[in-house]
């Protein structure tokens, strides 16, 4: 059985605090009318290597920072339902069009959060939602460097909303961050109610699938130095990396990409700047 969903009013937490830059950087997006927003491929602003094709000036990527403000809450709505499956995608055969969502969790101090409980459901591409069963919905797990992938189709139109998916975001041990995102260039955007640009996910056409990305900011301090290096991790405190060398760490394998003496709170999944995954 599918329904859809009527929200009844605006989300009443809000986005709390101040203006911070990402804040007024989505806006800026928002506003922007979308012929001007939309890549030549039709959904998000041109990738860098496109622009510089292009002989346009590079924007600046959007980075993590300490001001950076959490990601903001929104309402539930009626119809999550508990203990989904555990799965990275939620696709079945015949699905379309195809829709994926990458991204890290960060905590507030932009340290990536491994092993984030991120729990998807959506609408599926008719606006219905699975109210008998668990099509649309899934949970995963950050890996060890904070990043998670979905598979799924992009979700459906019904009245009142805009096009949107939720998630509930949980670090361990912390409160549940419970919001939904949304995507640029959508005409509802301008009338739908909940509609929060901090919540704008960048998104690009490729061949028929629409790649989303979006970073979460946790609330939370983050993952600290962390447990260190286990038992089968070659990583090591003061050990000298040159470029090139490999480490292991978390079960995971790196490569260093600069050259710099291995400290407390610069292991691998924290530093994507010394170390990349291979
Ligand atoms: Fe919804």
């Amino acid at each position: 059985m599918t329904a859809p969903e009527h929200p009844t009013s605006p989300d009443s937490a809000g986005t709390g605090g101040g203006i911070s830059r990402k804040h007024l950087l989505r806006a800026a997006m928002a506003s922007v009318p979308a012929a001007a927003l939309l890549g030549a491929a039709g959904q998000s602003p041109a990738l860098a290597r496109e622009q510089a094709a292009a002989d346009r000036p590079l924007t600046p990527t959007p980075y993590c920072d300490d001001g950076d403000d959490p990601t903001p809450p929104q309402m539930e709505g009626p119809y999550f339902k508990p203990n989904s499956p555990p799965r990275t995608s939620l696709l079945e055969p015949g699905d379309g069009p195809l829709l994926t969502v990458t991204g890290h969790v960060f905590g507030v101090d932009c340290a990536p959060l491994p092993g984030v409980l991120l729990d998807f459901w959506q609408a599926d591409v008719n606006g219905g939602y699975d109210l008998a069963g668990y099509r649309y919905r899934g949970h995963q797990f950050t890996d060890a460097a904070g990043t998670f992938t979905l598979a799924t189709v992009l979700p459906g139109l019904y009245p009142g909303r805009t096009r949107h998916l939720h998630v509930k975001a949980q670090a361990p041990g912390q409160p549940i961050l419970t919001t939904q995102l949304y995507f640029p260039g959508e005409p509802r955007n301008a009338t739908d109610a909940l509609f929060d640009p901090a919540l704008l996910m960048t998104v690009r056409q490729a061949g028929t699938t629409r790649e989303a990305s979006f970073d979460f900011v946790l609330d939370t301090p983050g993952g600290g130095p962390g447990p260190g290096p286990g038992p089968d991790d070659t990583w090591r405190v003061g050990v000298s990396y040159r470029v090139g060398d490999p480490a292991r760490y978390g079960g995971l394998d790196y490569r260093c990409r600069v050259a710099h003496q291995a400290g407390v709170g610069w292991e691998p999944p924290r530093t994507p700047a010394l170390w990349q995954r291979v």
